[in-house]
């Protein structure tokens, strides 16, 4: 299939495609360009290929479909510098949720007021070293860190975080933080005697949610209590935080954004010219631009089957799948070539990744063609929580991040310089 038949299919309301054979489809045409080709040869595997033009195109669908939202990347999901810069340059604003978070976007250059600090727990010196780079938007859930900001610049803006339950997420983000209405309430009274400025909310229905109304049940309700709150407290709120969460898909369909925009616009467009509505969207932008080629160095004949070993795993780049509860795709880069795929002779096989722990297991019953060592595998949609929550378990290396442009026809790859990835060539 040409990369613009896969194109065309990805456009159509109802994709003729299933999401695996459009991966394979991608994956296959991303094999094959000069860019990813020149990138394995520069690193060997494993290798992350990071393309910023889908970041860039991705960011471009979520201000189509909610023109009024002020978008804020959420760099703890892929803090690269090549989709900072990507993002900058589109005019996108960023949330942190540390003083290395923020500190990546200074050393860049982003204003201040582009960036909100978002971690609801932060450590005094923290707050004062944000508060110092000019960042004056911050999300809290109780007294002790409203109180933080005694005393703090007057233009300072406190969300305060709301939890809502969403049992059916990924990750259901309100058992860690976030409070009810009533606390809620409460804490907007503690910060008006404390002398801080509580300018909204803030939430995150939690990630990969499986149901796309709970962004706009989730909004709905939020509007409703700051009518509420207006009312009762005569205080007045200025933001709507809806948070991050929209989801990628791994290995089912997810809601597209359109899906998701189609039901939150009715509910926040009404709202859009007296509040300042932001999002901070994570893996929405990254998770599909970077996909991940790894290679078997090891094969078995176990009691349970056919056992592979490739050189990135759970305590690597598939982090993800640990720490997000993902299930990336894996496609033997032989089997993409193919032309028709036929499966006639292939078994199903579990994947291990590289370091000497049990439990480090990619997946099960993945179903692929003999395979001898030095073959090559991909995985798409490795864009989010895969390289930045890696560890260097067994003395590994990280795994060195190709920044890669698959338009390009000649050997123009770029390579982080990032100093923590030692490239293996
Ligand atoms: C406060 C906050 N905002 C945004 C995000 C981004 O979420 P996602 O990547 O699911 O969009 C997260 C993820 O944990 C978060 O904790």
């Amino acid at each position: 299939m040409t990369a613009h038949a896969v194109e065309a299919a990805l456009r159509a309301p109802h994709p003729a495609l299933s999401l695996d054979e459009r991966r394979r489809a991608e994956a296959s045409t991303l094999l094959a360009s000069v860019a990813a080709r020149a990138a394995i040869a520069l690193h060997g595997t494993p290798v992350l290929l990071l393309e910023p033009d889908r970041v860039r195109r991705q960011y471009a669908r979520l201000r189509r479909a909610l023109p009024f939202v002020g978008f804020h990347y959420a760099v703890k999901a892929l803090a690269h510098d090549a989709v900072l810069g990507v993002l900058d340059d589109e005019g996108c604003g960023f949330d942190v949720a540390t003083g290395e978070e923020l500190g990546m976007l200074t050393r860049r250059g982003v204003a201040a007021d582009r960036i909100i600090h978002t971690h609801p727990i932060k450590k005094p010196a923290e707050i004062a070293e944000a508060l110092a780079a000019g960042v004056r938007t911050f999300v809290v859930d109780n007294d002790v860190e409203i109180d933080k900001f005694r005393g703090a610049p007057r233009d300072t803006r406190l969300l305060v975080r709301l939890a809502y339950r969403s049992p059916h997420a990924k990750s259901d983000l309100s058992s860690k933080f976030g409070v009810g209405p009533f606390e809620a309430a409460r804490l907007v009274e503690h910060a008006v005697a404390a002398g801080v400025r509580v300018a909204g909310f803030s939430y995150h229905v939690g990630s990969q949610l499986d149901d796309p109304a709970r962004f706009a049940a989730a909004a709905a309700e939020t509007l409703e209590l700051m009518a509420i709150l207006e009312r009762r407290l005569t205080v007045r709120f200025d933001t709507l935080d809806i948070g991050g969460g929209l989801p990628a898909s791994y290995d089912s369909e997810a809601a597209e954004i359109e899906e998701v925009a189609a039901l939150l616009r009715p509910v926040l467009e009404p709202h859009a010219r007296r509040l300042r509505i932001i999002a901070e969207p994570g893996r929405v932008l990254v998770a599909d631009a970077v996909s991940l080629v790894t290679s078997v160095v090891g094969t078995a004949e176990r009691d349970d089957g056919r056992w592979y070993y490739v050189d990135d795993g759970l305590y690597g780049s598939y982090s993800n799948v640990l720490t997000e509860d993902v299930h990336p795709l894996v496609f033997a880069v032989r089997d993409l070539h193919a032309g028709t795929r036929d499966t006639g002779d292939h078994r199903w096989a579990t994947l291990g990744g590289p370091t000497c722990d049990s439990s480090d297991v990619i997946a099960r019953d993945v179903l692929l063609p003999e395979l001898c060592v030095g073959d090559l595998l991909v995985s798409p949609t490795m864009g989010a929580y895969t390289t930045v929550t890696a560890t260097r378990f067994n003395g590994r290396p990280l795994t060195p991040v190709a920044t890669m442009d698959r338009a390009a026809t000649t050997a123009e790859v770029a390579v982080t310089s990032d100093v923590r990835r030692v490239p293996i060539v």
